[in-house]
């Protein structure tokens, strides 16, 4: 067993809707383990450096802009491949085509706005996930 490391936001729409209780009781009923959790609100800095890789899409900006626009629950979750799981738990980035039994699938809704509020972000890769952590958690 290789046990990996995620980091999950909960993002402002999901703080906001209330939902950050159902999305990490879905997390943890998967069996994978909440090894921090930290309610905060992002400044650009952070988000600028954890959307780096986005830097020039057209979505960028609206994601920055919306990300740092409320609180939002930031979550080191644990677990045998946790990445790939808690991807899948949470579905496709487009909440209309997110399969039902995700939690976009179930929770999310197409705003028709520039920006998805899709509830969730979730490392896309171990690479990610601790480079991630340590802009998140820093002392983990
Ligand atoms: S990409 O281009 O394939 O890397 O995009 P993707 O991995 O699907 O999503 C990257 C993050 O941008 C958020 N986002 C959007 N993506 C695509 N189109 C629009 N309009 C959009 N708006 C926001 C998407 O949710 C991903 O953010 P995270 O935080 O990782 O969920």
């Amino acid at each position: 067993m290789t046990i990996q490391r995620s980091l999950v936001l909960v993002k402002p729409d999901g703080v906001q809707r209330r939902l950050t209780g159902e999305i990490l009781r879905r997390i943890e009923a998967k069996g994978y383990r909440i090894a921090a959790l930290a309610q905060r609100t992002a400044d650009d800095d952070l988000l600028a450096q954890h959307y780096a890789e986005h830097v020039g899409k057209p979505f960028y900006a609206p994601l920055v802009a919306f990300m740092g626009s409320g609180e939002l629950v930031a979550v080191i979750v644990e677990g045998h491949r946790v990445i790939e799981g808690v991807r899948a738990l949470i579905g496709a980035t487009d909440p209309t085509t997110a399969a039902p039994g995700s939690i976009r699938g179930d929770l999310a809704a197409d705003t028709g706005e520039k920006v998805q509020r899709n509830l969730v972000h979730a490392s896309d890769s171990a690479e990610s996930a601790e480079r991630e952590i340590a802009l998140w958690f820093p002392t983990a």
